[in-house]
C-alpha cells in the first residue's frame, strides 16, 4: 500500500514511526529539534491513521514494514535511522526482521519485542468488540488512562485533552485492524543479540504498558546500546517530556 508521509530536511534519513492510535502528528515537538540536526526527517502515517486510509480487517506489523520499506524504495533511499514509538516500534521490529540491511540505527521508544501473552491477546479482543459497539471513544476509557503517566495527569491537563480528541478522532476499522495486526505480531526478542547498528532505547520512567525494566532488558541484549530513561513521562514519552526526548534523540544523531 502507498502510504502517506511528510518530510523535512536533507541529511541522514531518520524515520520515526507512531504509535497507536496516533498518526505522525505525534512527531510535532520533535520536527523543531530535529531542524537543528543534519537530518532528512521522514514521517510516515502507518495503514489506517492520519492521511492513509484502510478499511482493511486486520492490519499486521508485517504490512506495515512492508509498506515503509516501499516507501524508502520510492524515496530511492538505502539505509536510514529507523524508529518508532510502541507500535510503532513494533513495526520497526518487523522491518529489522524482513530487511536489516536498510538500517544504519535504531531507536526504540515506549516498545516492546515480546509478542502478546494471552491475556494481552483477549484484552484487545474485549477492546475490540466495545470500540464495535461504542466506536473510538472505547479507546479513552480503556487505553488512555494507562498510557499517559502521573506527572503528566497532575500538570499537563491541556496535553491530556489533547489525547482525548486524537483517540476520538481515530477511524474504529483502523483501530481495529491494527489491534488484531498487534495481537498477531511475532515475538521479535530474538532479533535483539542480532542487531549490529547504533541503538538507541527511549523509556518513560512511568511508563506502566512497556515499563522502563522491558527497555533495561532490551538494552542488556543489543551490543553497545544506549538507553535514556524520561523523568515525569509515561508511555508517550515523547510528547510529555519533549526537551528531555529531544536531547536524547538529538545527541544520538549527533555521534552517527
Ligand atoms: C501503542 O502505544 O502504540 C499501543 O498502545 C501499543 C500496544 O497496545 O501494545
Amino acid at each position: 500500500m502507498q502510504i502517506e508521509y511528510e518530510e523535512h530536511g536533507d541529511g541522514i534519513p531518520l524515520v520515526l514511526l507512531h504509535a497507536f492510535p496516533l498518526s505522525r502528528r505525534m512527531w510535532e515537538p520533535q520536527k523543531k529539534a530535529l531542524e537543528r540536526v543534519n537530518v532528512r526527517l521522514i514521517l510516515p502515517d502507518l495503514r489506517g491513521f492520519g492521511e492513509t486510509k484502510s478499511t482493511a480487517d486486520t492490519n499486521t506489523m508485517d504490512e506495515m514494514a512492508g509498506d515503509v520499506a516501499d516507501l524508502l524504495d520510492r524515496l530511492e533511499i538505502e539505509k536510514a535511522i529507523i524508529g518508532g514509538l510502541s507500535m510503532g516500534g513494533y513495526v520497526t521490529f518487523a522491518l529489522y526482521r524482513l530487511d536489516p540491511g536498510r538500517f544504519s540505527g535504531l531507536i526504540l521508544c515506549d516498545t516492546a519485542c515480546a509478542a502478546d501473552t494471552d491475556e494481552k491477546r483477549e484484552n484487545r479482543f474485549k477492546l475490540i468488540k466495545k470500540i464495535e459497539g461504542s466506536g473510538s471513544q472505547a479507546l479513552i476509557e480503556n487505553m488512555l488512562p494507562m498510557l499517559v503517566g502521573k506527572y503528566t495527569k497532575e500538570n499537563n491537563p491541556e496535553l491530556y485533552a489533547d489525547l482525548e480528541q486524537r483517540f476520538a478522532g481515530t477511524d474504529p476499522q483502523a483501530a481495529i485492524g491494527a489491534l488484531r495486526g498487534m495481537a498477531a505480531r511475532n515475538d521479535s526478542c530474538d532479533l535483539l543479540s542480532e542487531i549490529d547498528v547504533p541503538t538507541l532505547f527511549i523509556f518513560g520512567e512511568e511508563d506502566e504498558l512497556t515499563d522502563a525494566d522491558m527497555g533495561r532488558k532490551m538494552h542488556s541484549r543489543v551490543n553497545g546500546s544506549e538507553l535514556c530513561l524520561i523523568r515525569n513521562a509515561g508511555h508517550y514519552s515523547n510528547l510529555e517530556q519533549p526537551e528531555q526526548f529531544d536531547q536524547a534523540i538529538v545527541s544520538f544523531i549527533n555521534r552517527q
